[in-house]
């Protein structure tokens, strides 16, 4: 069995995450027992929700245990199987984590899956036609429940949810504005991703400015949010929400190191009458087939062209999750290992 490369959580983060917090190990890959399946992963997911793992605090999933491999999502083939539902070469998904290989009890539901790679490529598993992908869809679709000419918002929006959300609220005849940091990432965003607008947060002071910019991109006000950064950008739109606005309440990537992230204007909730629904994407595991297979499609007839900031080898995944927490990917963020 080949030896194996991996990435611990070795210390806690007293709020900035930091590459001291993680220790490269090499170990040895244990033999098969029956049903299991070696796969060896080619791409590593790399997403926000893993910061907050880090932390021992009280959240909807168990902290990440120090001293072990950081867990994530990983795309990959098949090496070798002792299960009658895999065969070698076969190309999967699964949560392998922060390493090179992964042994996987395949009789576990939903531990690996297979995936066609003959008009979606693979890492794109991972992204648009992955968690992210879902999320943006599930926010979307039965949260905002969006109808033909409203107008929809999304932050964060060049990122591997905000993209997906874009394009799969134009298939709905919706006009859609972005909210991201830095000329590049809008100009990407009207350019690429079918968004109609994109305003550059980092351009606004506060969130009045930005509130006063919103307006010019939304003249009909906004009628669903999808908030993935929390903070003044949340308080801007807020500001711009029309009545009975309904706003999916997906991520605070602003709060994840812990500081604290205030809602300026909770009156609005009230005035405005709007709808603030929280939601964790593997919690509706009913709607993943539906979502995936519009999701597939957008992305193999060309409607969703999603872009990837790939890391290169496993010892670069440290610094590249530290650069997403930062803004410093442009679409959905990934280690490449082979
Ligand atoms: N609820 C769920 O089930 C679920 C599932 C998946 C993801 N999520 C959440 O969805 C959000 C997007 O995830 P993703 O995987 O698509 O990541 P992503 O958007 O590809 O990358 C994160 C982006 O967040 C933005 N950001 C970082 N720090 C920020 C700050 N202080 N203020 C404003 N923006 C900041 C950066 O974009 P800019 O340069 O544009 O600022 C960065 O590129 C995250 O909040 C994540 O936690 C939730």
């Amino acid at each position: 069995m080949p030896s194996n490369l991996q990435i611990l959580l070795d210390t806690r983060p007293v709020g900035e995450a930091s590459a001291g917090n993680f220790k490269l190990v090499t170990a040895e890959t244990p033999a098969l027992q029956d049903g299991e399946v070696l796969v060896r992963h080619h791409f590593l997911s790399l997403d926000p929700y893993m910061r907050g793992r880090m932390n021992d605090a009280k959240s909807y999933a168990a902290p990440q245990a120090l001293g072990q491999v950081m867990q994530g999502g990983t795309a990959g083939e098949v090496l070798e199987s002792r299960s009658p539902k895999f065969k070698p070469g076969d190309t999967v998904v699964g949560m392998g984590g922060w390493q090179q290989f992964s042994v996987v009890n395949a009789e576990q539901v939903g531990a690996l899956r297979k995936v066609d790679t003959a008009h979606v490529a693979l890492s794109h598993y991972l992204g648009a036609v992955g968690m992210p992908g879902v999320t943006a869809w599930y926010g979307l679709v039965k949260i905002i429940e969006p109808q033909a000419g409203q107008t929809m918002v999304v932050s964060a929006a060049t990122g591997a949810v905000g993209s997906a959300f874009a394009a799969l609220a134009k298939a709905r005849g919706c006009r859609v504005v972005g909210i991201a940091g830095g000329p590049e990432k809008c100009q990407y965003a009207t350019a690429e991703l079918g968004f109609d607008a994109c305003l550059d947060y980092k351009q606004h002071a506060d969130a009045l400015s930005l509130s006063k910019a919103l307006a010019l991109a939304c003249p009909n006000g906004v009628d669903g949010y999808f908030e993935n950064v929390g903070g003044m950008v949340m308080d801007a739109v807020m500001m711009r929400m029309n009545a009975f606005g309904r706003i999916a309440l997906c991520g605070m990537i602003a709060g994840y190191d812990g500081k604290p992230l205030p809602m300026s204007y909770p009156a609005l909730i009230l005035m405005s009458r709007l709808k603030i629904q929280g939601f964790i994407v593997s919690e509706h595991m009913e709607v993943w087939p539906e979502a995936l297979k519009e999701l597939g499609t957008l992305v193999a007839t060309g409607k969703l062209r999603p872009r990837e900031t790939v890391a290169q080898g496993l010892a670069a995944a440290p610094e590249a999750f530290l650069g997403l927490l930062k803004g410093k990917n442009l679409g959905k963020q990934l280690v490449k290992l082979i």
